[in-house]
């Protein structure tokens, strides 16, 4: 489904620029940082932490949208480390990364979500942080982005209960206009978390 909805989307479906949680919350990027994001769309927030200096890789599904990845990479001069993968096809096995960035990844319900939340836990090295961010069930009536399934949006109470033996540094909710290309485009109700695994 989102190759097709790539391949018969003319330009950017999410925009070039990056997640604004990316740029209102620069104190977690770090230059020479190992950093993964995952389902990384067509680059935008790969390219964004690239050019901060940071050490990126970065993984999708949809073979058309890493090609936009690596054009966008290259139009900015960035150099990270693209990959055409499936989720479950990933190499999760070490924890590697100073950061994991997960942005709009919820294409997982309720059933996969616990697996989901377990490989990012296991891809960040011990005091490295995980940048989370997504829609909450509010934005199912709001219809400006992310799939029409409440069960597949966050709460706070389901962050915090995942994420209960990290440190929580931001668990955030809040309703913006968000404009990030024709795929998130409009009022939005959003939950940020970002958060320290045990050292
Ligand atoms: C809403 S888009 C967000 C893309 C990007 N994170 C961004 O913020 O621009 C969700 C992305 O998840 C990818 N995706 C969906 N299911 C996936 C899976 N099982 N494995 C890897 N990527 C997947 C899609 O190809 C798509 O690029």
């Amino acid at each position: 489904m989102w190759e097709e909805r790539y391949k018969n989307t003319d330009g950017y479906l999410f925009g070039t620029e990056p997640a604004k949680f990316l740029l209102e919350n620069p104190g977690w990027i770090r230059g020479g940082q190992n950093v993964l994001v995952v389902a990384d769309g067509e680059g935008r927030n790969s390219t964004h932490l690239a050019t901060q200096g940071a050490n990126v890789t970065a993984f999708d599904l949809s073979p058309t949208a890493v090609q936009r990845a690596r054009t966008l990479a290259a139009e900015h001069g960035a150099s990270v480390n693209f990959n055409i993968s499936d989720w479950d096809s990933w190499d999760w096995a070490a924890p590697a990364y100073d950061l994991v960035a997960a942005i709009f990844i919820q294409f997982a319900g309720p059933s996969e979500r616990g697996k989901q939340f377990a490989n990012l836990k296991q891809a960040v090295k011990p005091g490295g942080v995980l940048m989370l961010h997504g829609y909450r069930p509010e934005q199912i009536n709001l219809g400006t982005g992310g799939p029409p399934f409440a069960e597949n949006m966050y709460t706070s109470e389901i962050l915090q209960e995942s994420f209960g033996k990290w440190q929580i540094e931001r668990l955030a909710s809040y309703e913006r206009d968000v404009q990030e290309g024709r795929g998130h485009s409009g009022k939005s109700a959003l939950i940020d978390l970002i958060a320290r695994k045990p050292a």
